[in-house]
């Protein structure tokens, strides 16, 4: 039986520590502001923006929304940008992904201040990550991290394996578990017998975006399991990537989904706008 790991408990106390944050801010005279843009209305981005707009309004935090039609040219985009890089009472600015297609999303992510880039995309925020300098980190890793920490567990000296090697989870999070001293390897598609490579493992990450691939096959005994994944099949239950049910009884610790890493990338968020904050006083 393993020990179930509560992102949705985690993700309430950080954002609660945030709260007292941001209200000795306020008493102080500064407003924290996120500047939230939208470009058209994917659904999926709809709902996003939505709960992000909402862990803002919980911490105290300002949101500025924009939402933008869909011809939105980038040169538009790339103008509201360099105005909220300008403002001082800006901390934070998120362009929602993806941007429709006549957008082009590296420029995007360019030209946003790297001291405003609460998501952790910039080159400058990766490239600071990589060599062990301050930056903002890609939220969802950096909530592993705490959910990790949070649950006492330790990350020095132990086999990490992460699956997936995508720039916002799979190489941020081999970054920030080597910057914890862990032991790391990063699978990906072409990894020869991943089954073998996983099972070494004493932390196991798991962001592949295959409905529960991994099953207790890949396991060890006593191993930690963090799911990264979120899908929904075709009764509607939202499942991961990693088969729960065969893998719980064989893991020392597993994240659920929902209510494991999915909360924490939020919590993260608001925490990077925060910091951003914090690191001009
Ligand atoms: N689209 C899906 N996830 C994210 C995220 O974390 N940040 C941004 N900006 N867009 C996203």
């Amino acid at each position: 039986m393993a020990n179930i790991i509560d992102g949705k408990l985690i993700s309430k106390q950080i954002k609660d520590e945030l709260k007292e944050k941001v209200c000795e801010l306020n008493k102080k005279g500064t407003e924290v502001c996120l500047a939230v843009i939208q470009v058209g209305n994917d659904p999926a981005s709809t709902v996003y923006v939505g709960n992000k707009k909402k862990a803002c309004e919980y911490i105290g935090i300002k949101s500025l929304a924009y939402e933008l039609p869909e011809e939105t040219t980038e040169e538009e985009l790339i103008q509201i940008i360099e105005k909220l890089n300008q403002d001082d009472s800006v901390h934070g600015i998120l362009v929602q992904l993806p941007v429709p297609k006549h957008i082009n999303d590296e420029n995007i992510i360019n030209a946003i201040s790297p001291l405003k880039d609460v998501d952790g995309f910039h080159p400058a925020s990766v490239g600071a990550l990589s060599i062990g300098k301050k930056g903002f980190v890609s939220c969802t890793p950096a909530g592993i991290i705490q959910l990790l920490k949070r649950s006492q567990i330790e990350i020095s000296g132990k086999e990490c394996v992460v699956v997936g090697r995508s720039n916002i989870v799979g190489k941020p999070m081999a970054m920030l578990l080597l910057r914890e001293n862990g032991t790391v390897t990063v699978c990906h598609s072409k990894t020869k017998d991943l089954k073998a490579v996983c099972k070494r493992a004493d932390i196991l990450v798991v962001a592949i975006g295959k409905p529960k691939m991994i099953d207790a096959s890949y396991v060890k005994e006593g191993a930690t399991v963090i799911d990264v994944g979120i899908h929904r099949n075709e009764n509607g239950k939202l499942c991961g990537d990693v088969d729960y049910e065969s893998v719980e009884p064989v893991a020392g610790a597993i994240t659920p989904v929902p209510g494991g890493v999915g909360p924490m990338t939020i919590a993260m968020l608001m925490n990077n706008c925060v910091e951003s904050v914090l690191q001009e006083i």
